[in-house]
């Protein structure tokens, strides 16, 4: 069995993968380029590839062999999922052991950018504060509000779930009513977007959820508001949010995922209502290790005749 890797993975998983198949590991510092992947498919049983590696036609048709294609995320909007299908190619991807770390990581980024840290910490290391004054940096209270989720799969939840820690009310849009939120209340996107203080993006990228916060839904929300991304870049219209923040029209923004990862909207870079991160929303020791140790086991299932531990759905 040939498993191509496409980039590093911890070591006791990846001593796993080979007590068992031959492994071709790319180990590159950044994605795997396109034709490489395409070259080194070619002799390949099972992909584990992740989030920016692009597992097109292309790619499926160089790979003869090939049975599964495991990513090593939760999202897998890189992948033509319907064509692997039409191939009787399998998808997985690493739902549940990233659900708490990116919940705990959503809260972080509320608190952050609500509270001014990262411009707080900016200022500190430039040199130019001058003391404790009453009126400095005042950020954003979060009792009392309204934390508003689209999108609330495994990981919406669970950000749910952490609010009445800091005193929000949530409300929530979904296409399905969830039973077991508590307090949580349905709404319309638009009523979301008009009422909550936080609104926090937890959709899949798919057709319909491509640019879902545009400049219309930018200038539904209140002045006051803050907006949290950690899902997919391209669910938010990175000029319109850059233009809606430059005007004021919400209060802040707090980024982890970008349109076309690494590079940032140049409007963005100035701002100082907006906190970017890294996408690093999962990016624990256990979390990370757990994610590949999902997406080898899937694998081995896969090549050894037995179903996949998490199909894509
Ligand atoms: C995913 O898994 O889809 C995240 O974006 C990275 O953890």
């Amino acid at each position: 069995m040939n498993v191509l890797v496409t980039r590093r993975l911890p070591s006791s998983v990846l001593a796993k993968l080979e007590a068992v198949a031959d492994v071709d590991l790319y180990s590159g510092e950044t994605a795997i380029p396109d034709a490489e992947l395409r070259a080194r498919a070619a002799n390949a049983d099972a992909i584990l590839c992740l989030l920016t590696d692009r597992i097109d036609r292309g790619v499926i048709d160089a790979a003869p062999r090939l049975r599964i294609v495991a990513n090593v995320a939760v999202g897998y909007n890189n992948i033509d999922v319907a064509y692997a299908r039409s191939r009787g190619v399998v998808v997985t991807n690493t739902p549940d052991v990233l659900t708490e770390s990116v919940a705990d990581f959503t809260w972080s980024m509320i608190l952050a950018i609500t509270r001014r840290i990262s411009e707080g910490e900016r200022l500190v290391r430039s040199g130019l504060w001058k003391g404790w004054s009453l009126d400095q940096m005042l950020g954003s209270e979060l009792r009392g509000k309204q934390l508003g989720l689209i999108g609330v799969g495994r990981i919406g939840r669970a950000v749910a779930l952490r609010a009445p820690a800091f005193g929000m009310h949530v409300v929530y849009a979904s296409r399905r009513t969830i039973d077991d939120l508590p307090g949580a209340e349905p709404t319309s996107i638009d009523r979301l977007l008009n009422t909550s203080d936080v609104v926090s993006l937890h959709v899949p990228l798919t057709d319909d959820t491509r640019h879902l916060i545009d400049k219309r839904a930018l200038t539904r929300m209140k002045r006051s508001a803050y907006l949290i991304n950690t899902s997919r870049g391209p669910v938010v219209d990175e000029e319109a949010l850059a233009w809606a923040l430059q005007h004021h029209l919400l209060a802040g923004a707090a980024l982890d995922v970008y349109e076309k990862e690494p590079q940032i909207h140049p409007d963005l870079l100035p701002l100082d209502n907006v906190l970017l991160l890294p996408h690093i929303a999962s990016a624990t020791t256990e979390t990370r290790t757990a994610m590949a140790d999902l997406a080898v086991d899937n694998a081995l299932a896969v090549l050894s005749g037995r179903p996949p531990l998490t199909p894509v759905p």
